[in-house]
Formats: C-alpha cells, structure tokens, sequence
C-alpha cells in the first residue's frame, strides 16, 4: 500500500469535459491510500457543471470503517502521548501549509460545490485561523493546582483526551468545519476517523493530505469516503460496538437526534450541530439601508447555504413596505452563476441535486402553507431565469431566490428549516411580539436585530433564545475564536471554534497526592475553627 506523501495524485482522466482533471480518489488509513473492500466507488461533480467530474472515491464498507477506527486506536497511544507544545507545532504547520495553497485549495473547493471564490476563500481562512488559534493552545492546555483542606497533601487537575472520535460533517463548510472540530479534537490528544461529505471528497482528501504532510503521525486521522446513510451509518454503529469514544457532527436535526441517542445508551460524548430557522428582526429605529444588506445577505449568500442563513425576516409593520421594496429590489437583481468563470456572483449552484430536491421540496411546503409568493420560480432553466442569472442552466443545478410573505406562526414553514435561498418574511406589531416571533420556532441556532434603540438591543439580547445573535448585523459570520452553536433543537449545547470547544474534547481528571505519609480523611480530619467570643459595642463608633 502506497502512503498517502508517497504519491501525488492519480489522474483518471487528465483533461476532463470541463478541461479540468478527473482523479482517482482513495481513504487514508494508518497514512495509507486505501480503495473500498468491496471495489465500490461513488463519483464527485462540480455542481455548476454536472458533466466536470472531479474524481471517484471509495464508498467505503463496514469493514473499511472498522480498520480506521483500529488505526485510530492503535495511534492514539502515542499521539497522546506526546506533549502539547509538539502537537501544537504540527497544528501550526497545517495552518502554514494551507496559506501556502490556498488559492489552490480555494478553487477546488468552488469547483467541488460550487460556492464562490469570495466564500470559499472565507471557509478555508476559518480552517487557517483554527490551526493557528489551536497552535498556542499546545503551551497551554491548562490545567489547575487547587489547595488542598488537608496539610502536605495536593490536588492537581488535569485535562485528559476522550479516545476516538468519529468526525462527521456536511459538505457546505467543507474546508472551515472538519478543522472546527479535528484541530481541537487532536490538540487534545485525540485521534479521528472523519467520514467526508459526500459531496466534497476531493477537498477532504487533498485537506487530509496536507494533515500528513504538517508532520502527523500516521493513523491520528483516519479519512473516509461515503454516503451518510452507509459509511457515516457504520461510524456511527460502532458507537454501539465500544469503538469509538466521541461523535462530533454537524447536520439536520432528524440525523442528530438519532446519533444522540446511540451516543447517550452508550454514555459516549457527542457534539451536535444542527438546524436553524435563524431569526432577524427589523425595527423601525433601524438604519434600513443597512438592514436591507444585512438581511439579503444572510438569505442569499452561500444560496441560503449555512445553517446560520437567514430563515424568518421579522419586520415591524411601520417599516415593512419600505423595507421589502428596498429589499425586492435587490432580490430582483441577484447575480447568480458559476463563480469559476463569471464574476461577482453572489452565489453560485446548490451543493448537489439532492440539496435541490430538498430545497424544492421546502418551497412546496410555503405554496401549501398559502403564503404569499413575491419571488421565485424554483429551479433556474433556459426558459425560466431571474434577469441576472450567468450560469449555464442545462449544465448546473442552480435555483431562483425565493421571498414568501405574509406569513405567519402557525404555517409549517414558519417552523421549518429550508436549507436554500429562500426569505420567509412575518410582519410583528411591536418589540415584544417581534421578539416573541423570533423565538417561535423549534430552532435556536443564529438570531439578529436591526435597531437603534440600546433598550430594545439589549432586550433581544437578553430575550432571545439562541446560541448567537447578531445586533445590526447579519445572522451569518461567526469567527473562529468565538463559541458557535445553539441551544432548542439546533443542538445539544456543545459548542464548537474558540476556547471552548475543548471542554468538548477532553474530560477534567482530578489527582491528589498525599505527601503526609498517613491516611488523612477529607472533610473528616480537617482542623475545625471555633469562632472567638468578644463582644464590643460598634453602635458608639458613630
Ligand atoms: C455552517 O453553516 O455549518 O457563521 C457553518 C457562519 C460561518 C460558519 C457556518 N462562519 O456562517
């Protein structure tokens, strides 16, 4: 078997229908180029191009899972092993290394998804910024000297990692959130078998190779190629079988939800991130022009994308129609195409036809709901295009922005996420039912509130239920040293990116040394002090 730095890459077919390279794509297993056990092999294509295939991968088996997870097991004995500073300094070069690629990097991530440029180069900055965040961390890692109630005895603790931990992401971060969650995860001392989006797995190996090439050992990550339901479903079974010691995933609720149970049988830690119906509230004090950018922004870039997209557009009845014309306006114009080739797009295809379909789906929901269609007719095609659309619409999956109004609390999709360029807009009274609205629905991912009044801010600072807000921003662009994730059914209260993230991948371990050379028994044999009676008069003092 050939290791992954032994070897470039293997070109299926070197000039591709799009004049671009196809490869052949392969699992990383103990630092080895691995295909499936059983030959299976999925294909990835660039979602502005249906016809530019960018390689074949492994859709990788049972059995294949299983042997990462060993390799995982067997390293991590001694990546935890060695010190902090040391797997620091292996987190910094993977943040060297990306810089040094990344308009390359940055490309493939376009032609894999088909998110623009600008974007692309936003999502791989946060993975850099993540190694560099992580790299001095290595000198810390802090743990504490307590004192102890008992003389000549200490008490020290300790920050310990977790084992194995199975990494599961989707593809529309796919450079930003596998660094999220393995930087922390191996500065802990951690190893990793990551399953790659589906629809990203040419960015997720070339990602996992510049893991190697910083200097890491062999086996402390583990990449695997495959569907969710298959490779991810085997990943997740092994939680069941004792071999893995943590899941960390981000994806739809249903999906987390199922993991957390398996995880919680199991008493095995999970991060979840989910869903989000991410709320933005515009009041009339707002500085509507900016709001305006705000909103159309966090509903349309990435095409609705995140899971910190806009989802309900809350405006106060005074400035609804000044705002939606302001708004439609832009919705109007959006240019939409394929970003390797036309220019200022803001956003390009859907990650994949499936995201299409389910988007779609997403909008049948709001036709049935009877809410108000303003804009949108579904998927773009020859004969049906907004008046800025540069893509070819034969070629790509690309689909209309969408604005539905007059919607309201008790429709389905009000409540409902839908992952895609689509605006729900609820009109609200005054602050307290805008507030209300904002924390109407199951989700509590991202939020935001446009306003100028300090009182209503801190309000809806206070009042919101949600795991981020944003005041007189938008409901995207967390950064990487700040907690991110969210709380209702957006997840299960762990937090991925900043300094916290390490609760999520290690365990505090409590050690006290007794130097007494006795037994001395806490709470029990501790010196007891008796308050002195004296009594004085303080009430002539004034
Ligand atoms: C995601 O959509 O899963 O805050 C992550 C943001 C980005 C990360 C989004 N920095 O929108």
């Amino acid at each position: 078997m050939t290791h992954v730095l032994e070897t470039g890459l293997e070109f299926l077919n070197a000039e591709g229908s799009a004049g671009l390279p196809s490869v052949k794509g392969w699992n990383i297993i103990n630092g080895k180029l691995t295909g499936s056990s059983d030959g299976g092999t999925f294909k990835s294509t660039n979602p502005a191009n249906l016809s530019d295939c960018l390689g074949e991968f492994p859709l990788s088996t049972r059995a294949d899972v299983s042997d990462a997870l060993d390799a995982a097991r067997a390293a991590f004995v001694g990546w935890s092993a060695t010190p902090a500073p040391t797997r620091g300094q292996i987190i910094g070069n993977m943040g060297r290394l990306l810089m040094e690629h990344k308009d390359e990097i940055v490309r493939l991530e376009t032609r894999e998804i088909g998110k623009t440029l600008k974007e692309s180069a936003g999502s791989v900055q946060e993975a850099i910024d993540t190694c560099l965040f992580f790299q001095s961390e290595g000198r810390r890692l802090y743990g504490q000297t307590v004192n102890s109630e008992l003389p000549d005895k200490e008490l020290f603790t300790y920050r310990r990692p977790l084992g194995v931990c199975g990494i599961i992401n989707a593809c529309n971060f796919p450079a930003a959130v596998p660094f999220w969650k393995m930087i922390p995860a191996i500065m802990c001392g951690n190893t990793c078998v990551w399953k790659s989006p589906q629809d990203a797995p040419l960015l997720s190996f070339a990602l996992a190779r510049i893991m190697h090439q910083a200097g890491l050992p062999d086996g402390v990550i583990n990449l695997v190629h495959g569907k969710g339901s298959t490779t991810g479903q085997y990943l997740v079974d092994a939680v069941d079988e004792g071999k893995v010691n943590k899941i960390s995933f981000t994806g739809s609720t249903a999906v987390g939800k199922a993991i957390g149970e398996v995880c919680g049988r199991n008493l095995v830690s999970c991060s979840l991130e989910l869903g989000g119906k991410n709320p933005l509230v515009v009041m009339p004090s707002a500085n509507l022009e900016n709001a305006v950018a705000g909103a159309y922004w966090a509903a349309f870039g990435t095409a609705g994308q995140r899971c910190t997209s806009l989802g309900n557009l809350i405006l106060h009845e005074d400035i609804h129609d000044e705002f939606m014309a302001a708004f439609m306006e832009k919705v109007r114009t959006t240019r939409i195409g394929d970003s390797l080739r036309d220019d200022d797009v803001l956003y390009g295809p859907m990650l994949s036809e499936k995201y299409a379909k389910d988007f779609l789906e997403g909008v049948e929901m709001c036709e049935a709901d009877g809410a108000t269609r303003l804009f949108g007719e579904g998927r773009i095609t020859t004969e049906s295009s907004p008046e800025n659309f540069l893509g070819d619409a034969e070629a790509g999956v690309y689909i209309w922005p969408h604005v539905f109004s007059d919607v309201t609390e008790d429709m389905d999709c009000f409540h409902n996420e839908i992952f895609g360029p689509v605006v729900t807009v609820v009109k609200a009274k005054d602050f307290d039912h805008a507030l209300h609205l904002a924390n109407a629905s199951p989700y509590g991912l991202s939020s935001a509130i446009y306003t100028n009044d300090r009182l209503e801010a801190y309000r809806y600072k206070t009042g919101i239920k949600a795991g981020m807000t944003g005041i007189n921003n938008s409901t995207t662009g967390a950064e990487a040293h700040l907690p991110f994730g969210g709380v209702k059914g957006s997840g299960n209260g762990t937090r991925e990116s900043g300094i916290w993230v390490i609760e999520a991948y290690s365990y505090w371990h409590a050690v006290n040394d007794e130097l007494s050379g006795k037994l001395q028994l806490a709470q029990m044999d501790v010196d007891e002090i008796e308050m002195v009676e004296a009594e004085v008069d303080w009430s002539v003092l004034a």
